[in-house]
């Protein structure tokens, strides 16, 4: 998928908030190796890199233009791959992902999967968006399908479903939550700014920008009149933390 960047980047410090949220679950150990699944631009992979004292650390993204802003070292790699189908005979004693996870279908078998990267002792950290019953997300979805685009699948599961999911891997221990992030934006409409660096990127690649331009005319329409023109608009996004160690 092909990402705008800067325009993901206008909500940067809002959503590093959840990363340091779920950076705070997990439990430093020495000389910890680290993947970081999804890393994006690897700003938010270099702070855990450093804040965990790593030995060494390793950022997996799909997109290009996210990894053109990626500043390597030593200790702290970046990898162009697929989350779905990475493999490694070197096990991770943390395998962490911070808002990438939701866009992978198949959470059961991804993540049996994703276990088979881990250490004995290690430990698993995701955060994932679960906000897809917000009226932002859900008329994005219905305004696709008028614009005979597929919408987007909702791959995330109940956070229960996690923590059952967990017991069933084998997890002793583990921390599962849905946490409400408010956002003051300054109207509803620039819900629309929001979700244009994340939720509408699928959209934006399948349309033509002029029709792009309709699309996210019709949008804005359609979600000011559902939510109403408030000035600011209090937006509330819901994601699930998680956190587990065998
Ligand atoms: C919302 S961004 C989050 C980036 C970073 N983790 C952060 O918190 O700033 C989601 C990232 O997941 C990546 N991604 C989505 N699906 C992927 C996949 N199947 N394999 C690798 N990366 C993927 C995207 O390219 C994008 O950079």
């Amino acid at each position: 998928m092909s990402w705008d960047v800067d325009q993901y980047e206008r909500f940067k410090t809002e959503r590093a908030q959840p990363f340091r949220d779920l950076a705070a679950l997990i439990e430093p150990r020495p000389s910890m190796r680290i993947i970081d699944l999804g890393c994006g631009t690897g700003d938010l992979t270099r702070e855990l890199h450093e804040q965990l004292g790593a030995s060494e650390t390793l950022g997996l993204d799909s997109s290009e233009s996210m990894l053109q802003k990626a500043s390597p070292t030593n200790t702290l790699h970046f990898q162009l791959g697929d989350i779905a189908s990475f493999t490694t005979d070197r096990p991770f004693d943390l395998v962490f992902s911070n808002a990438a996870l939701h866009w992978i279908a198949g959470h059961k078998q991804l993540f049996a999967r994703l276990v088979s990267l881990l250490a004995p002792n290690g430990q698993l950290a995701f955060q994932m968006p679960a906000n897809h019953d917000h009226p932002s997300h859900r008329i994005a979805a219905e305004v696709a399908t008028s614009f005979g685009i597929e919408p987007r699948t909702v791959n995330v599961l109940p956070p229960e479903s996690y923590a059952t999911l967990l017991h069933h891997l084998g997890f002793a221990r583990q921390h599962v939550r849905l946490q409400v992030y408010g956002h003051v934006l300054p109207s509803t409409a620039d819900v629309v700014e929001w979700t244009k660096g994340s939720t509408l990127t699928p959209y934006r690649e399948a349309l033509p920008s002029d029709r792009y331009a309709e699309f996210l005319t019709e949008y804005t329409n359609r979600l000011v009149a559902a939510l109403g023109d408030s000035r600011p608009y209090f937006y509330t996004f819901k994601r699930i933390l998680l956190w587990a160690t065998r």
